[in-house]
């Protein structure tokens, strides 16, 4: 059930993103399901999508054009998208951005998103612009003067930036406060420790001859947690050997020790 705190829905959102694409029709629904419709609803987010041909000037609205010193491709203009910046943000100086802006370029360039970065953004950012580069690239005047960060989704090439930019949107928006409500919590997700997550399992305790394993099943929790522990383990060293090399230790020891 949705429960909407009535001064939640009075109060400025925690977060406002607005989203510059070519395709804003590829938007469509993509953020009215799940977490980020209830954060939405929840007044917690405003995500806004703009047209960047809509700023772009001309009886043919040309947002890219051949690049200089030849080659394939096109090349996404810059004053677009300087002009959607300053519609967005009032400003298209960086310095006189507003406390708490970031504004992100989508692309392959970018600094790889991770859950912490992730995080540091749902910590502090309160306006969050993110621009989907398309073509063979944007031109670079755009990084230069306006981006406070490039960030990739991954090391591979997507044909524009609008799958990235649902990306980093979903992982941005489930780490702002309330946004899980509280029978969930980022805390144990995968990554939030340097781990993968552990194994689940539901009812039926058996299934087409296959159990859940019993100390699940046992109701001990120290037991419990140092299973979890190990089985996190296990798949981070088979799945990511890259993160494993750190040294990690049993939540529940931890907090023994301590
Ligand atoms: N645009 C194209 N490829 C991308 C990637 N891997 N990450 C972010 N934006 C992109």
């Amino acid at each position: 059930m949705l429960r909407i705190q009535a001064s939640r829905m009075l109060a400025a959102p925690v977060m406002r993103i607005d989203v510059l694409t070519i395709f804003p029709e590829f938007f469509g629904q993509v953020f009215d399901f799940g977490i980020i419709r209830r954060a939405k609803l929840a007044g917690i987010v405003e995500i806004n999508i703009h047209d960047i041909r809509q700023f772009a000037a001309g009886k043919h609205k040309m947002t890219d054009d051949r690049p200089f010193g030849g080659g394939d491709g096109m090349v996404m203009k810059p004053e677009p998208l300087f002009a959607a910046v300053e519609h967005v943000l009032g400003t298209s100086n960086r310095d006189e951005y507003p406390a708490g802006t970031r504004v992100v370029m989508l692309s392959p360039q970018g600094k790889p998103l991770k859950q912490r970065s992730a995080k540091s953004i749902a910590d502090e950012a309160k306006r969050l612009i993110l621009i989907c580069g398309r073509y063979e690239g944007v031109d670079e005047r755009v990084n230069d003067a306006l981006i406070t960060d490039e960030i990739s989704i991954g090391d591979y090439v997507l044909s524009g930036g609008e799958p990235a930019a649902v990306v980093v949107t979903d992982a941005i928006v489930r780490l702002l406060p309330d946004a899980l409500g509280s029978e969930t919590s980022a805390e144990n997700d995968s990554f939030s420790d340097g781990l993968l997550d552990c194994p689940h399992y539901t009812r039926p305790a058996e299934f087409r001859g296959m159990k859940v394993p019993e100390v699940l099943l046992n109701g001990n929790h120290a037991e419990i947690e140092k299973w979890r522990f190990e089985k996190a383990l296990d798949k981070t060293r088979r799945n990511r050997p890259d993160l494993s090399e750190r040294g990690h230790s049993c939540p529940h020891e931890r907090s023994e020790k301590s």
